[in-house]
C-alpha cells in the first residue's frame, strides 16, 4: 500500500551527558547543601508551587555559589556548542539551582518573560547535578499546540501524548526553546539523595555571520539591568 506518515514542524530539545559532572559536584554541591540547610529562601514571587527551594533570581546567593564569573559556564558552553551547528555567541542571563528532597514540585511554566526589566532568552537549560532515575521525577515537556490537537482526529492516535518525559541520567544536560512549557511532578521524599538541578537562560547574540538579536534592543535591556541594580542597591 502506498502512503506515508510524516511529522511536521518538530520542536527540538537537546540532551547530552556532562562527563565532568563529578568535578562540578566537587565545585558547588557543598555550597548548595549549605544554602539549602539555612532554609532562608522563600518560594519566588509569581511561582505557584508552595514547595520548592530555589535560588532563582537571587544574584547574591548565586554569586556566592557559582562565583560572580560563573565557574560552571565554561562547562555548559562546551555542551551547548555541541548542539549548535555554526559559530555562536550567547549571553547567559541567569543561573540558579533547584533543590527537591521532600515532595517538591513545580507547576507548568515557561522561561519567557513579559517583565521589561528582564532580558528575553531564546533557550533554557537544565543540568541534573544529582539525580536518581529510580526515585526522582524527570522534567515533563508540554505540547504547545495541545489545545489545537483537541479538534483533530490525530489527538490520542499513534500513542500521542501531550507531555514528554525524557529518560534522564545524573549529569544530563538539556537545552530547549525558552517558550516550551514544562513541569515537575511531586516526587516521593528522597532524604538520602536530593534531586538538584542547575538551570540557566540565555540569548543568542550571533549565529554564524548573522546577528540574531536586534542590537537596537540591547541598550534598553542593559539600561533595564542597571535600573534594576540601582533599585536593588537603593540608589534610586
Ligand atoms: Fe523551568
Amino acid at each position: 500500500m502506498n502512503g506515508y506518515r510524516k511529522a511536521l514542524f518538530p520542536i527540538h530539545i537537546y540532551q547530552a551527558n556532562i562527563k565532568e559532572n563529578e568535578k562540578i559536584k566537587s565545585l558547588v554541591l557543598n555550597k548548595i547543601e549549605k544554602c539549602y540547610h539555612k532554609k532562608d529562601i522563600p518560594v519566588p514571587d509569581g511561582w505557584h508551587t508552595d514547595k520548592i527551594y530555589t535560588s532563582f533570581d537571587l544574584k547574591e546567593v548565586n554569586d556566592s555559589i557559582f562565583g560572580s564569573e560563573n565557574i560552571l559556564h565554561p562547562y555548559y558552553i562546551k555542551y551547548i556548542s555541541k548542539f549548535f551547528d555554526d559559530s555562536f555567541k550567547i549571553v547567559i542571563h541567569d543561573t540558579w539551582f533547584n533543590y527537591y528532597v521532600n515532595g517538591e514540585y513545580q507547576e507548568i511554566h515557561n522561561h519567557l518573560t513579559s517583565d521589561l526589566f528582564i532580558p528575553p532568552s531564546h533557550f533554557s537549560c537544565i543540568h541534573y547535578l544529582t539525580f536518581n532515575p529510580d526515585k526522582h521525577e524527570p522534567v515533563r515537556f508540554v505540547d504547545p499546540i495541545e489545545e489545537v490537537r483537541y479538534s483533530s482526529l490525530e489527538f490520542n492516535s499513534h500513542r500521542y501524548s501531550e507531555t514528554y518525559a525524557p529518560t534522564i541520567q545524573e549529569g544530563d544536560f538539556f537545552m530547549f526553546p525558552s517558550y516550551l512549557e514544562h513541569f515537575v511532578k511531586k516526587s516521593q521524599p528522597t532524604p538520602d539523595y536530593p534531586r538538584i538541578t542547575i538551570a540557566l537562560n540565555f540569548a543568542v547574540i550571533n549565529y554564524g555571520d548573522k546577528v540574531l538579536v536586534n542590537k537596537a534592543h540591547l541598550p534598553g535591556y542593559l539600561l533595564s539591568y542597571n535600573l534594576r541594580l540601582a533599585i536593588f542597591l537603593g540608589i534610586i
